[in-house]
């Protein structure tokens, strides 16, 4: 075994502790309704993993098995090309869509590839910004030529897959004591990114994570992982990192910054990284379910009071993307805009 590349080293603080013992896991919610669990059960579940965790799995979600298999099939094919494949499609200075091999997370390299697309309305137009800005980045998306079959299966996923993140909004706009249709109307002619990754095995699993600690963007994330496992939340209780076990055909969903602004946040968005292992390449397919560009984001005014005023000045989600998306995005982070 070579030398271990220094940019993979986290602080000693953030390496993982390996063969943590699981006694809570995030919660596992059952999507259908029936006539012995309705909606409003199922209402009030999703409210508590919000607010508890941040997280939680669902099952029965509609988005077809056939799918998942067929995307999951795509991306190992796209990433066992040899390098100088892949790289045809690189993410650089003028595009911010594509492969990339060198994700930093908090300026410590992640061990990972990552390829990504966005899912666009029509319609879509991307945040208006100042011309003159050199370091913005296109974000049309870039397609690699094999396998022949990835680009059609991509869009499909991520259509099937916007579907539930609609689902999931109307769910936690209810359990926010809200109309289910609230929260929808910032999603016309939205966009989400879809991002697939691929964590090869790492000789050093006690030194690197897959990604460093991080908290999403999002409105909501929409995760498929597969059966190798590494996802770990950090519980809000006593800031513990809590393994996200895999569960066959599940979806694993968080809260991300943007349902943290609009609840004021009484919903957080909670921090998580992936460990890697010495063995088993693993692959997992986030999809990050965006407000349209042009939305201006601030706490709900029904959840906002003299008792509990805004926590948040108002921004443009767009910017706020197109931000995150230049090289300084790191230090962007929805505790920039608090009051
Ligand atoms: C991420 O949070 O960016 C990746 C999650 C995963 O791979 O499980
Ligand atoms: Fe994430």
């Amino acid at each position: 075994m070579g030398e271990v590349d220094p940019a993979f080293i986290q602080a000693t603080e953030h390496r993982p502790t390996l063969n943590t013992i699981q006694v809570e896991g995030i919660p596992l919610i059952d999507l259908s309704v029936s006539d012995t669990r309705g909606l409003n059960q199922l209402v009030s579940e999703i409210g508590n993993a919000c607010k508890k965790w941040g997280f939680f799995q669902v099952i029965n979600h509609g988005v077809p098995l056939e799918l998942c298999t067929r995307i999951k099939e795509a991306a190992k094919t796209f990433f066992d090309q040899p390098l100088e494949e892949k790289r045809k499609v690189k993410r650089d200075e003028v595009n911010a869509m594509g492969y990339h091999d060198s994700e930093h997370t908090k300026n410590v390299r992640d061990w990972k590839e990552v390829f990504d697309f966005l899912l666009k309305d029509p319609t879509f137009v991307p945040a208006s910004h100042d011309p003159e800005d050199k370091e913005i980045r296109s974000l049309t998306n870039q397609w690699p030529e094999n396998p022949p079959e990835f680009r059609k299966v991509c869009q499909e996923y991520a259509r099937e897959v916007a579907k539930l993140g609609y689902k999931l909004l109307e769910l936690i706009s209810l359990s926010l004591g809200l109309p289910a249709n609230r929260l929808s109307g910032y999603f016309k002619d939205h966009t989400g990114m879809l991002r697939l990754n691929y964590y090869p095995p790492c000789p050093f699993p006690d030194l690197a994570l897959g990604v460093g600690r991080h908290k999403d963007a999002s409105a909501l994330t929409v995760l498929s992982q597969d059966d190798v496992g590494g996802l770990q939340v950090k519980r809000k209780s006593d800031g513990e990192w809590i393994p996200v076990k895999p569960i066959p055909n599940a979806f694993i969903i968080n809260v991300g910054d943007t349902v943290q602004v609009w609840s004021n946040e009484l919903y957080e968005s909670v921090e998580h990284r992936v460990v890697v292992n010495s063995e088993r390449e693993r692959f997992s397919v986030p999809f990050f379910f965006f407000p349209c560009h042009s939305v201006m984001v601030k706490p709900l005014e029904e959840l906002v009071n003299e008792q509990n005023p805004a926590k948040y000045k108002e921004y443009s989600f767009g910017k706020f993307f197109v931000a995150r998306n230049r090289s300084d995005y790191k230090k962007l982070e929805v505790e920039n805009i608090q009051i």
